[in-house]
């Protein structure tokens, strides 16, 4: 086994040695190379999603919760009403946090192996009282991948902002804000971009938060404060994590190298098809209808036509050097494979070589 099992997870992930070598320096928050760095941060992240014209970043520091509960307590003030499109826990997750800070908040439910459907998000906005709408882009529970864009289109027309939790698409999957309309768009450092986890951030209408100073909820998550930081003296409000922000612009700069979104997409797409090619080989079935699978993390069955122990399952491929993820569906058994990260279609053909035994492992064990 290699010494530092490859993470086939949704993140954090395994990452480039030069994303990791970034952390190795010191900086100080307030000089003028940090203040470089960051500006460097902020205006490569609005342009992986082409919002120059329209939208600006506001990274803060922590995971990618944080920014969720920045959001929406910025956002969504005390007279408004959200809507929460939710096919699996983190849809469910930002509907509790809205409903934590008092806000108005309802659900519109999908099976959590269905895609949310743009009709039945057409006849909830009926209701004229919802002026904020929240999608989860790739809904991580189970990797299943919602149509963003068709979404979009139908809440556009009603009227109301779309917050777009794109925690783990962003920086593969397509997003363009100047043929799309999101208020905002929320994201984190350790998914697609493949850095270190500690920063995550919005990119959001450049008028919408201007409108939204003055009201979060909350003094270190007030998105509109902490732009405001930003753009009178380039610094952050709070302590930066300051080797986390060097090894996410090193990351983004890298991402740039390999090709952008796109080529990023293809090779996970890569991973992903010789991920199946391995497990269906051994008889492991994907959850999802294979169309409806983004290729981020793969949701499997467990095997039904014999005992099957998760937790040896799990160590059998630990000691063969890969870090897998449980399930986190409450009905079916299942476990989660991911294809992010800096990681390659050969690392997921040597997984396909030692499937079969941690799965007889896994068996005999139980
Ligand atoms: C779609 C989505 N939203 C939100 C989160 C929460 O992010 P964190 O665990 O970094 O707080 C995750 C984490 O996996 C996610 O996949």
């Amino acid at each position: 086994m290699s010494e530092t099992p490859l993470l086939l997870t949704p993140g954090p992930l395994t990452t480039d040695p030069a994303v990791r070598q970034a952390m190795l320096k010191d900086w100080g928050s307030r000089d003028a190379a940090f203040i470089a760095l960051t500006a460097e941060l902020r205006s490569r992240l609005v342009q992986l999603v082409k919002g120059e014209a329209t939208h600006v970043a506001a990274p803060i520091q922590g995971s990618g919760t944080y920014i969720l509960e920045a959001a929406i307590g910025s956002l969504v003030g005390a007279a408004d009403k959200l809507l929460v499109l939710a096919n699996g826990a983190y849809g469910e997750r930002m509907a509790a946090i809205a409903g934590r800070l008092g806000r108005a908040v309802e659900v519109l439910r999908f099976g959590e192996d269905r895609p949310v459907a743009a009709g039945a998000v057409a006849d909830a906005l009926k209701d004229a009282s919802i002026t904020h709408v929240a999608l989860v882009h790739c809904e991580t529970t189970t990797g299943i991948l919602n149509p963003c864009e068709a979404i979009a289109d139908v809440v556009a027309k009603a009227g109301p902002t779309l917050i777009l939790d794109a925690m783990s698409s962003f920086g593969a999957l397509p997003i363009d804000l100047s043929r799309t309309k999101i208020g905002a768009v929320l994201a984190s450092s350790n998914k697609c971009l493949e850095g270190a986890p500690g920063v995550a951030f919005a990119i959001v209408e450049r008028a919408l938060l201007a409108m939204s100073a003055g009201r979060g909820a909350s003094l270190s998550l007030d998105l509109a404060a902490q732009w405001q930081g930003f753009e009178a003296n380039g610094q952050w409000r709070f302590t930066p994590p300051v080797q986390v922000v060097a090894a996410l612009v090193e990351a983004l700069r890298l991402l740039e190298r390999e090709g952008g979104p796109a080529a990023r997409l293809r090779r996970y797409q890569d991973n992903l098809d010789t991920l199946i090619a391995g497990a269906t080989a051994v008889g492991l079935e994907l959850y999802l209808e294979p169309s409806l699978q983004a290729p981020i993390i793969a949701t499997f069955r467990a095997p039904s036509d014999r005992p099957f122990d998760f937790d040896a399952f799990y160590q059998a491929l630990l000691r063969r050097g890969f870090i897998i993820y449980p399930g986190k569906l409450t009905r079916v058994e299942t476990f989660r494979i991911g294809c992010i990260g800096a990681v390659h279609p050969a690392d997921f053909e040597r997984l396909g070589a030692v499937l079969g035994p941690a799965l007889d492992e896994a068996s005999v064990r139980s």
